[in-house]
């Protein structure tokens, strides 16, 4: 029987961090569906449309070594308010969320729309400038040449862009479990969503 836990919350919230250690203590595959979103971002940057970028994407375009800037994730969040883009991404997510291994699948609208009868649902979430901290320090790491307050911007225009658009907005679903990570370790974060995770499965 598949098990789907739903992982949303805005950019650097601690998604991916919780999704990984989650997926390792539970034997759950993991997608991070931002990687979907990033891809199709770095092809209309490269002059694709954003249409054809999302229905031709393939798993190979998940490895690019460059989706990790702050340029693709802009073009990413620009693509994302794009019905068409979104439609044609649903399916991959779904099949996925559906395998016999469990899935946990992080994002902005997996429990709301991906996934919504998911067995968890989490909402990760961190003031702003907490968020933009981890970030800048996670892209200054590697070597990239960017301020906090560059990054700030960033990270509350992404932010903005997400919550406002029409279709799937950024919001947390009405059955999802709030972690704020602001004043959280990594350990005691990755401990409440695992938690969390135990009291559906129980
Ligand atoms: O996936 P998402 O963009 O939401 O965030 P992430 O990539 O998991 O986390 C962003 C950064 O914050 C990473 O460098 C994490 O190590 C760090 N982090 C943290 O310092 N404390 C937490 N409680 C969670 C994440
Ligand atoms: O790691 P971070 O949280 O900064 O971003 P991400 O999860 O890689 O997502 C990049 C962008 O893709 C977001 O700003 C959203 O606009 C979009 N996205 C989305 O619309 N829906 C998802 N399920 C995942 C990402």
């Amino acid at each position: 029987m598949s098990f789907c836990v739903a992982i949303d919350g805005p950019a650097a919230a601690g998604k991916g961090t919780i999704s990984k250690a989650v997926a390792a203590h539970f034997g759950f595959a993991h997608l991070d569906t931002g990687l979907l979103y990033r891809a199709v971002g770095a092809k209309v940057l490269l002059g694709m449309d954003p249409a054809m970028a999302a229905s031709s994407l393939r798993p190979d375009d998940l490895a690019a070594t460059d989706l990790r800037t702050p340029e693709v994730a802009q073009s990413a969040s620009r693509v994302a308010v794009i019905p068409e883009v979104r439609a044609a991404l649903v399916r991959f997510q779904q099949e996925f969320a559906a395998q016999d291994t469990g899935a946990v699948l992080d994002g902005r609208d997996i429990g709301t729309v991906i996934c919504p009868d998911a067995d968890v649902k989490l909402f990760v979430t961190a003031s702003a400038e907490v968020r933009a901290n981890r970030r800048f320090d996670e892209l200054s790491a590697k070597g990239m040449a960017v301020t906090k307050a560059q990054v700030l911007a960033d990270v509350k225009e992404r932010d903005a862009r997400d919550t406002d658009r029409a279709e799937a907005p950024l919001r947390p679903a009405k059955d999802a479990v709030l972690i704020d990570t602001s004043d959280l370790s990594i350990k005691d974060a990755v401990a409440a969503a695992i938690a969390a995770i135990s009291k559906a499965q129980a």
